[in-house]
């Protein structure tokens, strides 16, 4: 960092998935600047600061070697939240928007509880000019409260000013670090030019400036409601033709790769698959569709909301199909259950495609054995709303539950002991350790007729086949 930065003090609040990752960066490539992130979740914290590296709360490929130069040195991780913020040059709101559940605007509108207490207890701790920098993504015009209520502090006592700024995140999980260390831009959305400049100082220390895109704050927050947008509409637009490919013996592989050659429509996030989650797509398009309805623009907001529909159809749809093929019944069958999180390279499970479409298959009476690489089994047990039960003895043939068509899950240590005895398999995350399976030695661990279900297309099928297994692909019809 520059000496004559203006910056010398951050304060984050929020050690998640955006917070601790981006401020993770932002302090290894500007070590002069001391970059603090609080959290009141004091296991986060404390795992943030655990001497293992292995242990940090999120994972993502590099962040450890992100964390070992920086932590200790600039980048802490606290819980003293009101400190923090009273020291701090900046600050940045980066904790969770979920949808809401209930009351005005439920199952669209964002929360925004967290973002309001925020913003009261920056209010009230900060000293002197602070520039407070909205990093959770937020419906339009949120800024506008933010700075009502940053406004409405009592500065006849002590000198506070305020300044606020947009700069939504755009990385993708699984590929954080790599994102932000080298990111297609960085948007920053405000009104005031020095504030704007003070951030925009912190990127260009390994950001070039031509990326640094500078926006007023409306455009800024709706910049990055309807590049999640489109990103989710390509995903449910592929989706959709994967279905109209398995019914005409087309193969979605085949017609996205013809597609994406138009250099109008580009080759990436063409991937047919079980859906998207994450904590982000869903959520933003129902702000979205929110949006739209209370700027009286209901057939807009019908547009946007059909990706979502086409999104949840999607992952009814395999668990349909998975039924369908076993006969019309899983009831006490054992199915594995390669991958839980939403995609490959995080542990992370919000809106997984695999909970709704292991929740159907329990709901038909189902044995899952589960496995992913990353997720705890703890998070999958609230995600399923069901405890595990112990994997049941090998050999001891149906179990107890299965006899009473009790649905029940577990979660297994390796990919084998998953796939033993069981009539099938469903491939809901793209590890590439699935990629790699050898069918045949895992083929005759199964009770045949066996299926393999593949969501994500990572199967070789004539490899499977040749282990004596059925094989279904996502958007692969009967050529
Ligand atoms: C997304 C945006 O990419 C990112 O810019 C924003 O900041 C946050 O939301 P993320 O949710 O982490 O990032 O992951 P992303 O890689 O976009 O994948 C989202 C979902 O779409 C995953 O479930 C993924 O499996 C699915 N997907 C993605 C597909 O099904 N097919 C594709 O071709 C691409
Ligand atoms: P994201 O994916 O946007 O990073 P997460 O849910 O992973 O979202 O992280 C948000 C974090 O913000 C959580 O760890 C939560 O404890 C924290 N948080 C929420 N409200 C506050 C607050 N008022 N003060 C400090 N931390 C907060």
């Amino acid at each position: 960092m520059s000496s004559n930065s203006t910056i010398r003090s951050i304060c984050c609040i929020g050690a998640g998935y955006v917070g601790g990752p981006t401020m993770a960066v932002i302090a290894d490539r500007c070590p002069d600047v001391k970059v603090t992130v609080v959290d009141i979740n004091q296991d986060r914290i404390a795992a943030w600061n655990h001497p293992d590296l292995s242990k940090l709360p999120v994972y993502e490929p590099g962040l450890d070697a992100v964390v070992e130069r920086a932590r200790g040195r600039n980048l802490f991780f606290s819980t003293a939240v009101e400190e923090t913020i009273a020291s701090a040059d900046m600050v940045f709101i980066s904790v969770n928007t979920p949808t809401k559940t209930r009351g005005l605007g439920a199952g669209q509108a964002s929360d925004l509880r967290w973002v309001e207490a925020c913003a009261r207890t920056v209010a009230k701790e900060a000293t002197g000019h602070t520039i407070v920098v909205e990093k959770s993504t937020l419906p339009v015009r949120t800024a506008e409260a933010v700075k009502a209520i940053l406004g409405s502090v009592d500065s006849s006592s002590e000198q506070k000013t305020f300044s606020v700024l947009s700069n939504p995140e755009f990385l993708a999980e699984g590929t954080a670090i790599r994102d932000l260390a080298n990111p297609d831009r960085v948007l920053i959305g405000g009104e005031n030019a020095e504030a704007i400049d003070a951030l925009a100082e912190i990127y260009q220390q390994w950001v070039p400036e031509e990326k640094i895109l500078r926006t007023n704050l409306w455009s800024s927050e709706l910049s990055k409601l309807t590049a999640n947008a489109f990103l989710a509409q390509r995903i449910s637009s592929i989706n959709s033709v994967a279905a109209l490919c398995e019914a005409t013996g087309a193969d979605v592989r085949e017609v996205a790769k013809a597609i994406g050659t138009d250099s109008r429509i580009g080759p990436k996030f063409l991937n047919a698959g079980p859906g998207f989650g994450g904590s982000c797509f869903q959520k933003d398009i129902l702000n979205l569709v929110y949006l739209c309805r209370h700027f009286g623009l209901p057939d807009v907001a019908d547009y946007w909301e059909s990706v979502v529909l086409l999104n949840t159809w999607q992952q009814h749809r395999i668990a349909r199909l998975v039924v369908q093929k076993l006969f019309g019944t899983v009831t006490g069958k054992r199915l594995a259950i390669l991958g839980f999180a939403f995609k490959a390279d995080t542990n992370d499970t919000r809106e997984a495609p695999a909970i709704r479409i292991c929740k159907d298959l329990l709901e038909e009476g189902a044995q899952l054995a589960i496995h992913d690489p990353k997720v705890d089994p703890e998070q999958i047990s609230r995600d399923l709303n069901l405890i595990a039960s112990q994997a049941p003895e090998e050999d001891a043939g149906p179990t107890r539950g299965a006899l009473s068509g009790e649905a029940t899950w577990w979660p297994s240590p390796d990919v084998a002991s998953a796939i033993r005895g069981a009539d099938a398999v469903l491939i809901l995350t793209e590890w590439q350790q699935y990629r790699e399976l050898d069918w045949s030695t895992l083929a005759p661990l199964m009770r045949k007729p066996a299926w393999v279900f593949d969501a994500r297309g990572v199967v070789d099928p004539k490899q499977v086949e040749s282990g004596g297994l059925n094989v279904w692909r996502v958007g692969e019809g009967d050529a």
